[in-house]
């Protein structure tokens, strides 16, 4: 099998004194869409912060593109995170400029590209995400789902190899959400990115997932293929797909 281009071993980490991950060893593959599930609480959102370097482990290590995260040097970091998009939770775009501004932000941060380039770019990336029309809009002036795929265009911006995405479907409306699913799908096969999404929404994991990590009280509990996860005895798992 190839390489994994992410991959933790034996990964502890928390907040203060309270352990959140405990000994979480997993590996992602490139091109493969993989979904972290588990419910509220369980460690998620603490396992993304970790990967993209945002919180130090406790304990173990952790390796993305052949980067060792925990002893990762500042400027070693900042040019590897060219190479990954992040979707927060909540999107975070700046309300006080278009969405233009928002998505050229990156493209200004990080590289030397013209201006008149960045606008180009800034119009491919708003079309390929379905705001082609919306290029002078404040964030104010978008629907939630809209807003997420803005968020989503800028996470693109600089076309990472890898992109998070922290339940980037939750509170919006089926249709909205199936069509956020489906531009996963493009990145993915269009592009060649490794996704890394966490998501509830059973409908979502079904047609985008091609492996499932299953957290449970910061364990691993379940980690492999979805058709895998789909006949999974363990007991919390089975629970999770049956509903
Ligand atoms: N900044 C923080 N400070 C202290 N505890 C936190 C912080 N963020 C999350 N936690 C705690 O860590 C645990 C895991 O949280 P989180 O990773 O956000 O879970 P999930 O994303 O799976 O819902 C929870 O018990 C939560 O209360
Ligand atoms: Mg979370």
């Amino acid at each position: 099998m190839a390489n994994p281009i992410i991959s933790t071993k034996y990964l502890s980490a928390g907040y203060d004194e309270t352990t959140v991950l405990d000994d979480v060893s997993i590996d992602i593959y490139e091109n493969e869409i993989t979904v972290v599930l588990g419910v509220s609480g369980c460690g998620k959102t603490t396992l993304l912060k970790n990967l993209i370097g945002l919180m130090r482990p406790t304990k173990g290590m952790i390796e993305i593109l052949g980067h060792d995260m925990v002893y990762i040097q500042e400027h070693e970091y900042n040019r590897l995170m060219k190479n990954v998009g992040v979707l927060f939770q909540g999107g975070a775009l700046l309300n006080s400029i278009p969405i233009s501004y928002n998505v050229a932000i990156p493209l200004e941060q990080h590289t030397n590209i013209p201006d008149y380039l960045i606008q180009e770019i800034v119009r491919l990336k708003l079309s390929l995400v379905g705001l082609g029309h919306a290029y002078n809009y404040l964030p104010s002036q978008l629907s939630g789902g809209m807003r997420k795929r803005a968020a989503l265009a800028r996470a693109i911006a600089l076309d990472p190899a890898i992109l998070f995405a922290d339940e980037p479907t939750a509170g919006l409306d089926p249709v909205t959400a199936s069509s956020l699913d489906n531009l996963m799908l493009t990145l993915r096969e269009q592009m060649g990115m490794t996704l890394v999404i966490v998501t509830h929404e059973l409908s979502s994991i079904r047609r985008v997932a091609d492996k499932i990590i299953y957290l449970d009280k910061g364990k691993v509990l379940f980690s492999g293929k979805l058709d895998e996860a789909l006949e999974s005895e363990i007991p919390e798992v089975k629970n999770f797909f049956s509903v």
